[in-house]
């Protein structure tokens, strides 16, 4: 394996006598007139010669004269040079990681239209299905790594942060359904979402709960998992939560904050907790 080079090694910052030290395995002398004194010096890896301001490995510096070595100007060169080059190590094992991301992004441009961000965290690639002009946002997540698909129809749109998880039912998403973020979305027991449905930011929909019998640890109890079916055209207010085994008819409405624990009907509007219909869409 080769050795990291001293020069890339990171800044540390050091007190020394009263003077602030930025130091490095390499470095040169700054006597910087404004402000607080400013000295970077060599505390491991570099030859005693560097450290009182000799010849240096790094480009350039040796040749040049002391007072215009020492300039702030010229240390900012180095140092943005040893910087450039420790994001460039540390980012290494990041392209790596995202290679299938772009392959899979790369793919769905080309034969679909959907645009699918880098920065999505994605598990289960062969599980996803995507269709036409879908956009996946960044920092988002798709995760279909257990025995349930992740199916989106047509113009389905994934906002920052949403969390979805196929499970072990899957979830499948109809045409236009917008996911806002922050929202989870848990197929454990099997989701649908009809067409042009709208989720507002932060909603939960989980397709489990855990058995609670009284004697017994929960975390020891199996989780159960009921489908969710939420109809066409329906809105989910912001935070709102619907529980394993709920039904919401077409054109529902579900307050901010509802918690859904019974079926709603088509064209209701349900809020507060328990989600109650208040009235019905006219
Ligand atoms: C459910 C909602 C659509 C109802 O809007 P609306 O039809 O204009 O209803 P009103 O504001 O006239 O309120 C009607 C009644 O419901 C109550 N109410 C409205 N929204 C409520 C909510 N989220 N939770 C509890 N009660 C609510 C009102 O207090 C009012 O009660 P009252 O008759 O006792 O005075 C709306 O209040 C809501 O929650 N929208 C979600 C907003 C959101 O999440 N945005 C994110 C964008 S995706």
């Amino acid at each position: 394996m080769r050795a990291i080079p001293s020069k890339i090694l990171p800044l540390r910052k050091i007190k020394r006598s009263g003077t602030t030290c930025l130091s490095r395995t390499s470095g040169l002398e700054n006597n910087a007139t404004n402000g607080p004194q400013v000295r970077f010096s060599f505390v491991a890896g570099a030859s005693p010669s560097l450290a009182k301001g000799g010849r240096s490995a790094l480009p350039h510096r040796g040749h040049r004269p002391r007072d215009e070595r020492c300039h702030s100007s010229g240390v900012e060169h180095h140092l943005n040079r040893i910087d450039d080059c420790h994001s460039q190590l540390s980012q290494k094992p990041i392209y790596m990681k995202t290679f299938r991301n772009i392959i899979f992004s790369l793919k769905h441009r080309i034969s679909n239209g959907s645009r699918v961000s880098i920065g999505v965290y994605i598990k289960g690639f062969e599980n996803i299905r995507l269709g036409r002009n879908c956009k996946i946002h960044d920092s988002s997540s798709l995760d279909a790594s257990r025995k349930g698909r992740i199916e989106f129809g047509q113009r389905v749109t994934i906002n920052r942060y949403a969390d979805l998880k196929g499970g072990a039912g899957g979830v499948k998403l109809g045409d236009g359904v917008e996911i806002n973020n922050q929202t989870v979305i848990d197929g454990t027991g099997g989701i649908e979402i009809g067409n042009d449905t709208l989720i507002g930011p932060g909603a939960r929909i989980i397709s489990y709960q855990h058995e609670h019998a009284a004697g017994k640890l929960i975390r020891l109890q199996p989780t159960v998992g009921k489908s969710i079916k939420i109809g066409s055209g329906v809105w989910i207010g912001a935070n709102a939560v619907i529980l394993a085994g709920i039904t919401i008819g077409d054109g529902a409405v579900i307050g901010a904050g509802a918690v859904v624990t019974k079926d709603i009907p088509p064209n209701a509007i349900a809020v507060g907790v328990p989600a109650r219909v208040k009235s019905y869409r006219t």
